[in-house]
């Protein structure tokens, strides 16, 4: 057989090299402390409304005193988003390097062009299955393309001095939050995607993306 031919719609049996699993699981973990300090931040500590829970609790505070504590429990929480936010720059700039020179089966733009070629190429029969693989990599190009918002938009908040930055300060953080939901919702996806592939057709998929064994 002629190895270089690749099959129509089978994806060849990957296994995640170690580079690939270290950025999933990092930028994983990173984006779940992310989403941990904006749940204590809005919904967990709500600073801002413990204050007026502190004035009407009739206690022996006054209010600049409780407005200060509460801005002091904020501010460290987002110092700590800040840290998290620049360990996942790290993480982007990580990935674009790759992106721009690494080798073609750690580069998802060659990954995609595989797919979409498996995918024009599959006969009828195949159809259906390669266009799940081909609907996971979309997925996954949105995904990079939310990290790129979230990374550049970060930046320009934490930058928020700089004067020519001032004038979409705004924006950016607009952008941020609803960005932070497009995530939320790939996340879900994703996972509800992965388990389904693990159960139906691909068994030994997740196992993969932690230990990186080949498939027997
Ligand atoms: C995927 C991960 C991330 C999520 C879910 C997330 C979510 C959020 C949300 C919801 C806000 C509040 C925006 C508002 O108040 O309207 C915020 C603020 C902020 N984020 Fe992120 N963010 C993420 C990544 C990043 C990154 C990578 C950086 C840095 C490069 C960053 C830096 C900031 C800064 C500086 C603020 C403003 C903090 C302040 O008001 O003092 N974030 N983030």
């Amino acid at each position: 057989m002629d190895t270089r031919i690749a099959p129509a719609v089978e994806a060849p049996t990957k296994d995640y090299r170690g580079t690939l699993r270290f950025w999933h699981w990092a930028n994983a973990l990173l984006i779940s402390l992310q989403l941990m300090t904006i749940l204590f931040q809005k919904v967990i500590v709500k600073s801002k409304s413990a204050v007026t829970e502190l004035q009407s609790s009739g206690k022996d505070v006054s209010v600049p005193q409780a407005r200060e504590l509460a801005h002091i429990i904020s501010e460290r929480i987002w110092a700590w988003h800040i840290y998290f936010g620049w360990a996942l720059v790290a993480l982007w700039v990580f990935w674009l390097v790759l992106q721009l020179s690494g080798p073609s089966e750690l580069r998802f733009s060659a990954r995609l062009l595989g797919v979409l070629r498996r995918y024009r190429l599959a006969p009828p029969a195949d159809k259906s299955k390669a266009g799940k693989i081909l609907f996971a990599k979309t997925t996954y190009a949105l995904f990079y393309l939310f990290l790129t918002i979230m990374v550049a938009t970060g930046l320009i908040l934490i930058f928020e001095d700089v004067s020519w930055l001032k004038g979409i300060h705004h924006l950016a953080e607009e952008t941020h939050n609803v960005t932070m939901y497009l995530i939320i919702g790939f996340i879900l996806i994703h996972v509800v995607g992965v388990v389904w592939a693990e159960m139906k057709e691909d068994h030994g998929l997740i196992s993969r993306m932690v230990g990186g064994e080949e498939k027997k």
